[in-house]
């Protein structure tokens, strides 16, 4: 599937911003630390959710979906082996290891898939497992866990991985004593994981910040709980109007998650007013030029915006340098974008300059990951003509209808 754009139209009106992919997946993830009924609502319609949902009905928890509310019962959930098929097509079923592990004390599973950028690899989950005390061994392709003799420790992180952080959470809320996490990552995702968690009776203290301390509980019980706004997806919708030129007004855009971004946008030039959890933008001048841009944990620049930086960059005035610091090979779009007029010259595998040019020309161009093809989209609003891109099942892994979406505001853009 396709998307075929003419672009050149600017963007006005008004939308909500759909709940967080990467909140949802470990919050689904999680539901299976109790028996009791775990009621999501607003979960977005997207091909990850789904995913997730359909191993955990492999997993046995009985899964009920009305709308974008979902329901799941967990209690005759069973298994080892994680689903090999979706586990290799979705690194997120990486999140399901902490909590399945848990619950079904052994767990085999695949080396996880995702996103083809850079290595990602593994190894901080399986230290922090080992610190807990977990034997994990390797047969052929898979990698055993067994937590038979887990004990609560402290675990120093090499790098403050999000996955990690989250899996051990998981992990440590039933495990009898106190567990800490050092160098944890901070990411909104993480909070919102611990607030669901505290919230079915968990003890989780300190997400959101570098140490985060869980103290062990017998049982969890079951919530209704609603995930925060997609931070990513309302950073793509304020770019794109900084491209486009218009004025939106973003609702549930969680702007105190995109501090950096907003900053970043107020300095070129556009106009932005927060309220609560809206997030009004407009842009009727030209940019300033945008200077230097370094990805980062959180709180600093996100590495999921990354890509869109790189279509700004590209119709904005002078010189703009952008360091990629969280993944190696993740300026997988530079080709694409080239293709488009885009004139980004990468100096090594973790920096690229770009020299705005004043127009970006329609073309056929392909997504080759979920982020980085959002951002082609948002270079063929901008560009001049007609813009094709193509394979969109990475898009629809993380935008719920991203067409749809864009076409209320005014785009110009079908799925074909
Ligand atoms: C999560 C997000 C993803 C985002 C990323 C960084 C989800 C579903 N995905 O991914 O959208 O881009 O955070 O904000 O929430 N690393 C290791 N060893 C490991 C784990 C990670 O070296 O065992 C490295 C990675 O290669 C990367 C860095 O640590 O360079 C950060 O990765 P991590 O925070 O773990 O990302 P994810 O949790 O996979």
């Amino acid at each position: 599937m396709s998307f075929l754009i003419r672009g050149g139209r600017p963007l006005n009106g008004e939308l909500t911003i759909q709940t967080s992919k990467n909140a949802s997946l470990p919050i689904i993830s999680a539901s299976i630390l109790t028996n009791e009924y775990v009621t999501l609502k607003k979960i977005p319609n997207i091909t990850d959710t789904h995913n997730m949902l359909e191993i955990m009905k492999k997993l046995g928890v009985i899964v009920s979906k009305r709308g974008r509310t979902i329901t799941l019962n967990s209690k005759n959930a069973s298994g080892k082996q994680l689903d090999c098929e979706l586990s290799k097509t979705m690194r997120s079923s990486l999140f399901l290891l902490g909590s399945t592990l848990s619950r079904f004390k052994q767990v085999m599973i695949t080396m996880p898939g995702g996103c083809k950028i850079g290595k990602r690899p593994i190894d901080i989950h399986i230290n922090a497992f080992k610190r807990l005390n977990v034997d994990v061994t390797y047969a052929g392709d898979y990698i055993c866990f067994d937590a038979q003799n887990a004990r609560a420790n402290k675990i120093k992180l090499k790098l403050p991985s999000v996955g990690a952080t989250e899996n051990i959470i998981q992990f440590a809320c039933k495990l009898k004593g106190k567990t800490t996490i050092i160098n944890a990552a901070r990411e909104p995702e993480v909070v919102d994981l611990a607030n669901f968690l505290n919230l079915m009776g968990a003890k989780i203290i300190g997400a959101g910040s570098k140490k985060i301390t869980i103290y062990g509980v017998n049982s969890l019980h079951g919530v209704s709980y609603t995930p925060a706004g997609d931070r990513i997806v309302a950073g793509t919708i304020m770019i794109a109007v900084a491209m486009c030129g218009g004025k939106v007004t973003i609702k549930n855009g969680v702007p105190h998650a995109n501090k950096k971004l907003i900053e970043i946008l107020s300095k070129l030039g556009c106009q932005i007013k927060i309220k609560n959890d809206i997030i009004k933008i407009s842009k009727t001048t030209p940019l300033l030029p945008i200077g230097e841009i370094s990805t980062g944990y959180y709180p600093d620049f996100p590495t999921d915006l990354q890509s869109f930086m790189l279509a700004l960059a590209s119709v904005t005035t002078g010189e703009t340098k952008i360091n990629e610091n969280v993944f190696e090979n993740r300026f997988l779009i530079v080709d694409e974008l080239q293709k488009m007029g885009a004139n980004i010259k990468k100096l090594n595998n973790n920096l690229v300059q770009v020299r705005g040019t004043q127009n970006l020309l329609g073309a056929e161009v392909d997504a080759l990951d979920l982020r980085g093809g959002a951002s082609l989209v948002l270079a063929g609003l901008a560009a001049q003509g007609q813009t094709k891109v193509n394979n969109v099942h990475f898009i629809d892994r993380g935008y719920e209808h991203l067409e749809v979406v864009l076409r209320k505001l005014g785009a110009d853009i079908k799925r074909i």
